[in-house]
C-alpha cells in the first residue's frame, strides 16, 4: 500500500541549532500514527515541518494527500482573535466552494455537534471561550472539509477526560470510515495507546522506538520508553 506520508532522515533546526536529528517513518492511508516523548523532544517541530511550516535542514519528506489540516498545540493562538467562531467555521466549510450535499459536515451545526460544542459559541470570539472550547473549535475547523491527513499536535490536552474520549472516538471513527490518516502528537500515553495503530517514541530529536502501539507499550524496547511508562501517574 502506498504511504500517505514518507519521511526519510528528516532534520530540522532553528537558527543553526538542530532539534530533530534525522527521523524516518511513514504513515499509511487510514492509519493513526502517534508521536510521544517528553517536553522539548521535538514533537511539535516535526509536526510543523510536515505541515510545511518549518523548513527541514536535511533529509526529505513527501505528503501524498490531497488535503492536509493541522491542529495546533496552541489552540487559542491558532484562531483569529477578530473572527467569531461562526466565521472561522464557515470559512473552513466553504473553502473552495460549498460543501457537497452528502458531505459528512454540511454545516456549522454538524461540526459543533461532532466536537460537543453548543450553537451559542458561534457568535463568540476566541477570547470569550475557555481553552477547551477553543481546542474543540479548532478541531472542528480542521475537520470541516474532511481532510485526508490530519496533523494533530496535542489536540485533546486541554479537555477533560469525558470530552477527550468523545473527540478521540470521533477521530478514530473518521479514520476508519473515511480513511483519514492522523499524525497524533501527545504526551499522554493513555491517549496514544487508545487510538494509535503505531507509535514512535521521541527523545531529544530522535526516535528511540517505533512500532505497533500495543507492542511498544506492553513490551518497550528502550529504557526511555520504560521510564516514560513508569512516570505515568496511577490514580
Ligand atoms: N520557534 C522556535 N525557535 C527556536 N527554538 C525553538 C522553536 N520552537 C521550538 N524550539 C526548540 O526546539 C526544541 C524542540 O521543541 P518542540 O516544541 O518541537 O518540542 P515538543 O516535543 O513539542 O515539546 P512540548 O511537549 O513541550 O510541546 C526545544 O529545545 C525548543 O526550545
Ligand atoms: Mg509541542
Amino acid at each position: 500500500m502506498q504511504s500517505l506520508v514518507e519521511v526519510k532522515d528528516l532534520r530540522v533546526g532553528y537558527g543553526g541549532r538542530e532539534v530533530v536529528h534525522g527521523v524516518s517513518f511513514d504513515v499509511k492511508p487510514g492509519e493513526v500514527f502517534g508521536v510521544v516523548g517528553e517536553s522539548g523532544s521535538g514533537k511539535s517541530t516535526l509536526a510543523r515541518t510536515l505541515a510545511g511550516l518549518e523548513k527541514p535542514s536535511g533529509g526529505e519528506f513527501a505528503v501524498h494527500a490531497r488535503s492536509v489540516q493541522m491542529i495546533f498545540q496552541d489552540a487559542v493562538g491558532s484562531l483569529n482573535p477578530r473572527m467569531r467562531i461562526r466565521t472561522a467555521l464557515e470559512e473552513a466549510l466553504y473553502f473552495g466552494g460549498p460543501p457537497a450535499a452528502d458531505a459528512l459536515f454540511p454545516d456549522t451545526g454538524s461540526l459543533l455537534e461532532a466536537v460537543g460544542l453548543s450553537e451559542a459559541v458561534l457568535e463568540q470570539y476566541p477570547r470569550e471561550l475557555s481553552g477547551g472550547q477553543c481546542q474543540r473549535a479548532s478541531i472542528a475547523r480542521a475537520l470541516a472539509r474532511q481532510p485526508q491527513l490530519l496533523i494533530a499536535d496535542e489536540p485533546v490536552s486541554a479537555l477533560d477526560v469525558s470530552v477527550q474520549a468523545r473527540i478521540l472516538n470521533l477521530l478514530r471513527e473518521l479514520g476508519s470510515r473515511f480513511s483519514l490518516s492522523i499524525l497524533l502528537v501527545a504526551h499522554d500515553l493513555a491517549v496514544v495507546r487508545n487510538i494509535c495503530d503505531r507509535v514512535a517514541v521521541m527523545e531529544k530529536g530522535v526516535f528511540v522506538e517505533c512500532g505497533g502501539a500495543d507492542e511498544v507499550f506492553s513490551n518497550p524496547k528502550s529504557d526511555y520508553t520504560r521510564r516514560l511508562l513508569a512516570a505515568v501517574p496511577r490514580i
